[in-house]
């Protein structure tokens, strides 16, 4: 594959790049009053808007053109087949095959892969109905009316996420609740909120080997072993998710109540797996899976619909409009939406554990900007804390505003008046960014002010807004489980297209694994275990300083 700075479209790039420094947004949309229309466009449930870019067509044009000379199609193509993308660890990706509702086949190593597919969706369907009917039951008798869900990273935050963001969805009458943290407290308000006897523990973990949440779950079955039951009362409180089944055996779990997945699902592409079981005990199986068929009609779209009218490609290629060409670090996540608000941190894990990286796919080093920091946190609230930054900082920062156009909170005028205002706030965000403000306009409503010209015309440098800050508005009827599945996938899918032109891989994480084994040797220092001198002067202060505590 050619290097990415020579393909032709990455150089007709750069020119452009150099001319639109002298655009304003506001020039492109006087110019053009179809500007709005010509950049709007649905699919799988979800309107975008991405007129308020700082793009031009000729500039769209050379980003479809680097999507095709990167070989996005084939990536994608790739993907979907099964083939070994995940280069570095010998694995297919194939967390689309989860989610594959056309009847085909999804061929891996040879075999078709949906029959287990299926089979996990009945056992998850199943295990629910059991726990909704009261059929399951404790080891006294009383029906489950909590579950405790323990894991981390991609094994905890999807079905967070989800089962937050479809509240209105819950079944009326069991709690899921989550435990990431190895700190201690976390777990321990958990349990003290639980009853042994209707409590079962989702303990997931596609490696069976991540140190949270194998340390919570030993913290929960010694909780559980002090409640005055036994080890035979263990198999009907604790289940397990895992693609290693033995581990989850030997350490203790029945194999009935362990529920498989495909070593081919990445951790933070695995809500759609068993993973999701949370999720489906949260909401119900008709929910999740309608999730997976909001999904699979994202998939459908990425797959068929041309690169020009592809909305993860065309989110994907002005991500690296402003990575590479902008000069953007970051890409933030507005989700005007109370329910959405942990859709930040869950694009945070998919992207940047995806494509945080720089080394290409044959081991060169990367001489371009690859995976943004991904940040935002819920509309309203972040106009109160960064939206300053956003507004008259020196750095771009691209983003993504979400809305509901109804929420299930519609009863009566005030809570109407609640969703005008969270419009009105939503759109009247992205137009104050895409338009700014004058110095001109801002010293003529200073002219009736009493302050002296200079007074007047340092004041209104500080008032000034530059504008030109770029945002798409998604817009959705409301957060139902399949838009929601829909606009995963589409983030998903987004990083599938940014990694291909990045030429990453971006279904491997070793750059979390040092981490990890430093970790573990500290905690051998810290209890004795290992001698400190193999640690430099800081660290073993700070160990000190822990253990003399
Ligand atoms: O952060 C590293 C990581 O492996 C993530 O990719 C993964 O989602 C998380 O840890 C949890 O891993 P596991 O599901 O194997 O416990």
């Amino acid at each position: 594959m050619d290097k990415l700075k020579q393909s032709p479209a990455w150089i007709n790039l750069e020119h452009h790049a150099q001319l639109v420094k002298r655009y304003h947004m506001r020039d492109m949309f006087n110019a053009d009053p179809n500007r709005a229309e010509k950049y709007s466009f649905s699919a799988a449930g979800i309107f975008l808007d991405y007129s308020k870019n700082l793009v031009t067509q000729e500039v769209l044009d050379n980003l479809f053109d680097l999507a095709e000379q990167r070989g996005v199609k084939a990536k994608m193509e790739a993907m979907f087949s099964g083939e070994k993308i995940n280069t570095t660890e010998d694995r297919a990706v194939l967390h689309t095959a989860l989610r594959n509702f056309s009847g085909k086949p999804v061929m891996f190593e040879g075999k078709d892969v949906m029959p287990d597919v299926m089979d996990t969706l009945k056992k998850i369907k199943m295990f629910t109905e059991s726990i909704h009917n009261k059929t399951h039951t404790g080891y006294t008798g009383k029906p489950i009316d909590k579950v405790v869900a323990i894991g981390i990273g991609g094994s905890f935050l999807g079905p967070k996420i989800v089962t937050e963001a479809l509240k209105p969805y819950k079944h009326k009458s069991l709690d899921v609740v989550f435990v990431a943290n190895v700190d201690g407290c976390h777990i321990a308000d958990v349990l003290a909120d639980c009853d042994a006897q209707s409590t079962l523990f989702v303990m997931s973990s596609k490696s069976f080997g991540t140190q949270e949440t194998l340390q919570n779950t030993l913290t929960a079955k010694d909780w559980f072993l002090k409640q005055g039951t036994s080890q035979k009362d263990i198999a009907k409180h604790f289940v397990a998710v895992s693609s290693n089944v033995k581990a989850a055996v030997d350490f203790g779990m029945d194999e009935n109540n362990v529920f498989p997945m495909g070593d081919w699902v990445g951790g933070r592409y695995s809500l759609w797996s068993a993973i999701g079981l949370p999720i489906s005990l949260a909401l119900g199986y008709e929910n999740f899976e309608a999730i997976l068929k909001g999904a699979f009609e994202m998939d459908t779209h990425f797959q068929e619909a041309p690169l020009e009218q592809n909305m993860p490609v065309i989110l994907a290629m002005l991500g690296v409009w402003y990575r590479n060409f902008v000069g953007a670090q970051s890409h933030a996540l507005l989700p005007y939406c109370h329910y959405l608000r942990g859709f930040p941190a869950y694009v945070q894990q998919l992207d940047m554990e995806s494509n945080g990286k720089s080394t290409t796919l044959d081991g060169r080093t990367v001489d371009y900007g690859t995976g943004p920091i991904i940040w935002g946190s819920e509309g309203s609230n972040g106009q109160h804390s960064f939206y300053q930054l956003i507004h008259q900082s020196n750095v771009p920062v691209p983003a993504d505003f979400m809305f509901p156009l109804n929420t299930p909170h519609h009863e009566g005028e005030l809570q109407n008046l609640h969703h005008q205002m969270l419009a009105s706030n939503c759109f009247g965000q992205t137009q104050a960014l895409m338009q700014g403000k004058t110095f001109k306009e801002c010293l003529d409503d200073l002219s009736e002010s009493s302050l002296s010209q200079e007074e007047k015309e340092r004041l209104a440098a500080h008032k000034t807004m530059p504008g030109n800050n770029p945002s798409n508005t998604l817009i959705f009827d409301q957060v139902d489980p399949s838009t929601l599945g829909a606009l995963i996938a589409m983030y998903e899918h987004k990083v599938l297209v940014q990694g291909c032109i990045w030429d990453l891989n971006s279904f491997d994480q070793w750059g979390v694994e040092l981490g990890k084994v430093l970790g573990n040797q500290v905690l051998d220092m810290i209890q004795g275990e290992l001698p400190l001198d193999n640690a430099d002067s800081s660290t073993q202060a700070l160990i000190k300083r822990f253990t003399q505590s």
